[in-house]
C-alpha cells in the first residue's frame, strides 16, 4: 500500500518534507481509536475564543484502569496526514509498552482532516505557524491530564514526546515553550537550526553517494549534467531533454522551467533516493548511473529517473503549471499540502534547498531567487526574501537554533541524513540533553521500533535512548530483563543477517 501512496504524497514542489514516516507494521490490532479535541484558533489573542477540531489517534492498551498515573507517550504530527499506524507500532509505541503509557498521535493544524479554515486561502494561513501548533499541543496535553479525559487515567502520569523531523524540531521546542507539560522528549532528525539558504543539504546528497555509491558514481552524475546543462538553453536541446526524460510538457528555456525540471528531475529524485535510504539502495541505483551498456550519461541518469518516477506519471517541467497547482486553495486539492508547508517555509524556516553550495555536481542550477519567486508566486508579492529572512530570525529567536538544547531532550541523527546539518551533533550536547549520532543511517530512522534497525549501532542507540527517556521518566533504567531481552534480540538479529 506504501508505495501507491509516494506520487501523490510527493507531488509538490518541496516534495521531500511532505511524507508522513513510513508507517510500521501493527503489532497489535484494532486497539486505536480516532478522536477530537476542539482546540482554540488563535492561543495568543485573549479577546478571540474561536476554535476548531484537532484530529488524534488514541491507543490505551497498556494503560491500567483505575490509576491515575498512566503516562502519556505523545508521537507528534508533522506536515502531514496522521495515520493508526503510529499508536499501534513503531519506537513510541514500544517504549510505551514498558513504561505503562497511553499513545497519542496528534495532527498538526491545517494538514490532515485538521483544518481550522475553510480553505488555504492567504488571509486564512495566518493561522498557521509553529508557535500556534505547539500552543495546540500545550493545551491537547492539559487534557488528556484532565478528569475530562478518561476520567482522570493520565492525571498524574508524566509526558513524553516523541518526534521526527519537523515534528522531532517540535519535540523539542515543546520542552523549550512548555517544560511544565512536558517530562521527556526523543527528537529524530530534527533540524533546529532555521536557514533561508540550505546549501548543506543537496552536499549532503553527495557526499552520501559518494560514501555509499562510489566515485564513479558520482563522476557520472557529474557528466550527465554537464550534458543536460548546455541543452536546457537551446531549442533543439530542450526538445532532446524532453524526449530523454518524460516531461509532463515540452520542455522550455526558460530559466524558472529549467529549474523545475532539474529540481522534480534531477536533484529531488536523487535527493529522495539518500534521504530515505536502505542498505543496498544507492549501490542499486548507482549500478544503473554507471551501466557501461549506455555510453550516454544522460540517459543512463535517466534511465534512473523515469524507473524512479515519484512525481508521476511525468516530470514536472513547467513552472507555470507548478504555481497553478499550488494556488488552489482547496484542502482537497492535489497540491495542499505543499502548499501549506511552503507557506511554513516562505514564513518560518527557508530550508530552500538550493545548488548554491561548492560541494555537489548539480551544478547552479537550482538558485535562492527560484524559491523567492515561488513564495511570491503561491501568495503573493508581500511574501519576498526580506519576509522570508525576518521570519527565520523570528523563528531562531523563539527557538534558540541550535544554540541551546532544552534539558530532559535527547537528539538523534542520522549520519547519512541530508537534513543532518540543520540539527544537533555531539558539539551541542550536554548532560541531560544527550545527542547520538549513527553512521550510515538516513532519516527518521530511530522512531521505528526496535526490531526495525538496519545496523547493530542503531539498534543500539534505540535501547539507550529508551533506558535514558525512562530514567527521566520512572526514575530507572528500564529493568535488568529488559537488557537481556536486548543482547538477546541483537543476537537474533545478527542470526537473521548473516542467514
Ligand atoms: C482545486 O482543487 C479541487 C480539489 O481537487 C478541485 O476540485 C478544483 O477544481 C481545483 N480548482 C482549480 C481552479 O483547479
Amino acid at each position: 500500500m506504501w508505495p501507491l501512496l509516494l506520487p501523490a504524497l510527493f507531488a509538490g514542489a518541496l516534495g521531500l518534507r511532505t511524507l508522513e514516516p513510513p508507517p510500521p507494521v501493527s503489532t497489535t490490532r484494532n486497539t486505536y481509536e480516532e478522536r477530537w479535541l476542539d482546540v482554540r484558533l488563535d492561543h495568543f489573542s485573549a479577546f478571540y475564543n474561536d476554535t476548531f477540531p484537532m484530529r488524534f489517534y488514541y491507543n490505551g492498551e497498556f494503560a491500567v484502569n483505575n490509576q491515575v498515573n498512566n503516562h502519556i507517550v505523545i508521537f507528534v504530527g508533522g506536515e502531514w496526514a496522521i495515520s493508526p499506524g503510529w499508536v499501534t507500532g513503531g519506537l513510541a509505541h514500544e517504549f510505551a509498552g514498558y513504561i505503562q503509557a497511553g499513545v497519542f498521535y496528534t495532527e498538526h493544524r491545517y494538514y490532515g482532516l485538521t483544518r481550522p479554515t475553510n480553505d488555504t486561502e492567504v488571509s486564512n494561513l495566518r493561522y498557521l505557524t509553529v508557535d500556534q501548533a505547539l500552543a495546540d499541543l500545550a493545551q491537547f496535553i492539559e487534557y488528556i491530564k484532565s478528569d475530562e479525559f478518561e476520567n482522570g487515567l493520565y492525571r498524574e502520569g508524566k509526558v513524553v514526546l516523541v518526534g521526527c523531523s519537523y515534528a522531532g524540531s517540535m519535540a523539542t521546542w515543546m520542552r523549550l515553550a512548555y517544560p511544565h507539560l512536558t517530562d521527556a522528549v526523543l527528537s529524530d532528525s530534527g533540524p533546529l537550526h532555521a536557514q533561508t539558504d540550505f546549501v548543506e543539504y543537496l552536499e549532503k546528497i553527495n557526499s552520501v553517494l559518494l560514501e555509499q555509491g562510489g566515485q564513479t558514481c558520482v563522476n557520472s552524475i557529474q557528466e550527465a549534467v554537464n550534458e543536460i546543462v548546455p541543452l536546457l538553453s537551446t531549442q533543439t536541446g530542450v526538445t532532446t531533454i524532453s524526449d530523454v526524460f518524460n516531461t509532463c510538457s515540452p520542455q522550455t528555456t526558460n530559466p524558472m522551467d529549467s529549474s523545475t525540471f532539474f529540481w522534480f528531475g534531477i536533484t529531488e529524485t536523487l535527493a529522495y533516493l539518500v534521504q530515505y535510504a536502505m542498505p543496498g539502495h544507492i549501490t542499486d541505483a548507482c549500478s544503473v548511473l554507471t551501466n557501461s551498456s549506455e555510453s550516454s550519461a544522460m540517459r543512463r541518469l535517466a534511465n534512473y529517473v523515469n524507473a524512479h518516477p515519484w512525481s508521476q506519471p511525468c516530470i514536472r517541467n513547467s513552472y507555470s503549471d507548478v504555481v497553478a497547482g499550488h494556488t488552489n486553495t482547496s484542502f482537497d486539492s492535489s497540491d495542499s499540502v505543499m502548499r501549506l508547508w511552503t507557506y511554513q517555509s516562505c514564513v518560518e524556516f527557508g530550508w530552500f534547498q538550493t545548488t548554491n553550495g561548492n560541494l555537489h555536481v548539480f551544478a547552479n542550477a537550482i538558485p535562492l531567487e527560484y524559491f523567492h519567486q515561488m513564495c511570491q508566486d503561491f501568495f503573493s508579492l508581500y511574501f519576498n526574501s526580506n519576509l522570508t529572512e525576518s521570519g527565520v530570525a523570528r523563528t531562531n529567536l523563539l527557538f534558540a537554533g541550535l544554540s541551546h538544547l532544552p534539558d530532559y531532550t535527547i537528539s538523534v541523527a542520522g549520519g547519512a541524513d541530508p537534513w543532518a546539518p540543520m540539527g544537533p551533533t555531539g558539539t551541542h550536547e550536554s548532560a541531560l540533553a544527550p545527542v547520538f549520532v549513527v553512521p550510515g543511517v538516513s532519516h527518521c530512522r530511530a522512531i521505528q521500533s526496535t526490531e526495525n534497525s538496519e545496523s547493530t549501532e542503531l539498534h543500539e542507540v534505540k535501547w539507550e535512548v529508551m533506558n535514558i527517556l525512562s530514567e527521566y521518566v520512572t526514575g530507572t533504567r528500564m529493568s535488568a530483563a529488559n537488557g537481556v531481552f536486548a543482547s538477546l534480540a541483537l543476537i537474533l538479529c545478527a542470526v537473521a543477517i548473516a542467514a
